[in-house]
Formats: C-alpha cells, structure tokens, sequence
C-alpha cells in the first residue's frame, strides 16, 4: 500500500498495477491539472521564501538516487519494474555526460526531502535537435506538482541563468500547448518567456528559445527530416527515442507492445549520438513511412491516431 505521504490516493492505488491504469491514473491526476491551469496575474499563492531553507545540491555520481527519485516519482513499484531498464540508462548516459559539462542540480528540503530539478549541459552536445555555441542548453526542469507554484521553478532557474551568464547565453526547446503523454503542459514555453527567453526558431509548436547573455550566438534548431523509403507493403513505424529521458524508452515499449499484433514494420531508433540528432532531426517522436508525425512523447492513443490518420493518407 502507498505510505500515508504518497501523492497517490489509496483509491486510484489499485490501478496502478497495470500499465493501462498507470495512463489512467497519470490522466486523473494530470489532466485535472492542466486543464484548470491558469495564472491570473493577481492570484496570490504562497511563496517559498528566498531564505526558507532549501538546499541546491550539484549531484555528482553519489547523488543519483535523487534524480531516479524525482524522474519516477508518483509511480508504482509494476510501473517502476518497467522503466528500470530506462533509467538505468539514463544514469548511465548522466555519468557519461558529466565529464562533457552536464549538470543536474536537485532542490532539497528539509530532511533532504526532494523537491525538483534542473538539468543542462554546453549547447553544442545538447540531447535535441540543436545547433549553436557559447550557450547552455536546459534539457529539463521539473518542480514536483505539490511544490509547484511556490516560487521554486524560479530558484532553479536563477540557479541555471547565473552558470549560463559565464557561458554567454541560455537555450531552451519549449513547446507551446504540448502536453507530456497528453495530460500535462511539457516544457511551457510561457514558463520561459518570463525570465526573458525570446524564440528564435519554431517547428510547428516546438519552439526554440534563446537569451543571450553576452555572447551574441543564436543557436539554431534542426529540422526532422522525411526519408526516402522504398513503397513496401506494411507500413513502417521509426519510433525515435534516447537514453536522457527514461520515459521515451518506456514510449516506444509502448508503441512495440500495443503494435505486436498489427502488420506494421517497427523500428526502434536510439539518437543518443550527435550524428543521429543531426541526421533525423528529431530526439523523440514517430516517423510513417519515413514521414516525422510525432515530434514529442506521446500516449499510445495519440500514437494510434497519428498512425491511422498517415496510412489513411497515403
Ligand atoms: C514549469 C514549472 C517548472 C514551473 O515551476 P513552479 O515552481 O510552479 O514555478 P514558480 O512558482 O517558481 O513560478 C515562477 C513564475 O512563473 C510563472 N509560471 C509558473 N508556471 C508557469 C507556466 N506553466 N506558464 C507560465 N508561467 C508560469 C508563475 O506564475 C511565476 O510568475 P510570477 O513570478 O510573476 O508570479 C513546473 O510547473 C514544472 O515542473 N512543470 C513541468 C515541466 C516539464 O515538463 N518538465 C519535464 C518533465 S520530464
């Protein structure tokens, strides 16, 4: 059973055992959310003081369970047997990265209660679509919801912006509407506008978001590119995803476990390397027929309709 602390109510506790009821819970508790979520200028909210005593820690190799903590928080030990393999990944791709400039840094509260991160590296070895030089790259930023709206996404972003000024500038790919498997506002762009981020380039809602701070380099984002693919008579389905983010494997688990029985031809393609980002464009999303039609994460339904949608279309 949940201990007394969870964030998951005994009820909803039972459909956590199945993967559907994983989605269904993530629907409840997120779409509630994002649907009602507004930021009306003069609502007034509790803040976190800027002396309230949060910790800022630099992880370092000793310090990963913070992150596997915060990655899979709010999910049950079936759901959390399933990403392991995903997140180990992600640990292993985080130690590698340290020694290229990432830095993940973890707000802790008292009793080293974990509250958020965020996480960034030099541009020019970004985990996206990107290109550009003298500029951090934010690849995540993630505040708890309970802690949400307490200030604290802005303690981590100053925390972010006062490395990026040694650098010269700060980047970020936002999207604008997208919601995280549906349910959620992924990355919003609006977020980022309000520390100064001004969009640079755009691929439909995704939108690259640059503030230069010195440096006077704007960074570019790359485009997914269609491939050539002969006709062939079973559609063919690239599912794109990388070892940054455990969740993008456990999307393309999905796609592979929902299209077993289906006649599609399904291929995993992992854009972990620079060449691979470069060539496709695209760090995590689906192609059709050499076709990019999903440039996020997404839930399996949106996937099925974006599937059905391109083969009616050809
Ligand atoms: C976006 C996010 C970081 C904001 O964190 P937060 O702690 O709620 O933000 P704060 O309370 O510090 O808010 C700072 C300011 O931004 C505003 N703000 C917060 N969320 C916003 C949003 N989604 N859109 C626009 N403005 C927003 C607040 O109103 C506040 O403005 P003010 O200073 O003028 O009052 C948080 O909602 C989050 O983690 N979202 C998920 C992001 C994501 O997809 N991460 C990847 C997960 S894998």
């Amino acid at each position: 059973m949940p201990s007394k602390k969870s964030p998951i109510r005994p009820g909803l506790f039972k459909l956590l055992k199945t993967p559907r009821g994983i989605l269904e819970n993530f629907k409840k508790t997120w779409r509630t959310k994002a649907d009602s979520f507004h930021w009306p200028e003069n609502t007034k909210r509790s803040r976190l003081s800027m002396h309230e005593t949060l910790e800022f820690l630099n992880v370092t190799t000793k310090d990963l369970s913070h992150v596997s903590y915060l990655c899979l928080w709010g999910v049950g030990k079936k759901q959390k047997a399933a990403m392991k393999e995903h997140m180990e990944r992600r640990l292993t791709w985080i130690e590698e990265m340290f020694q290229q400039g990432l830095e993940i840094v973890v707000a802790l509260g008292p009793q080293k209660s974990r509250k958020g991160l965020i996480e960034y590296l030099p541009i020019d070895v970004a985990p996206e679509p990107v290109k550009g030089q003298d500029s951090l790259f934010l690849n995540c930023i993630w505040v708890l919801p309970r802690f949400q709206k307490t200030g604290l996404g802005k303690r981590l972003m100053h925390h972010f912006l006062n490395r990026a000024k040694k650098v010269g500038g700060a980047s970020v790919l936002a999207y604008e509407g997208d919601k995280w498997f549906g349910y959620f506002n992924y990355m919003p762009t609006t977020f980022f506008n309000r520390f100064g981020f001004k969009e640079v380039s755009r691929d439909e809602t995704r939108v690259l978001l640059h503030l230069d701070l010195g440096a006077q380099r704007t960074p570019e984002l790359l485009l997914p590119q269609s491939q050539r693919i002969a006709k062939k008579a079973r559609t063919a389905v690239d599912v794109f995803c990388n070892s940054q983010c455990p969740w993008s494997g456990w999307m393309a688990d999905e796609v592979s476990r929902n299209a077993k029985s289906s006649s599609i031809m399904l291929r995993r393609i992992c854009t972990d390397s620079r060449e691979a980002i470069e060539e496709v464009g695209l760090a995590r999303g689906i192609s059709v027929n050499g076709r990019p039609v999903i440039k996020r994460m997404a839930a399996w339904k949106e996937i099925k309709s974006a599937l059905e949608k391109s083969t009616n279309s050809n």
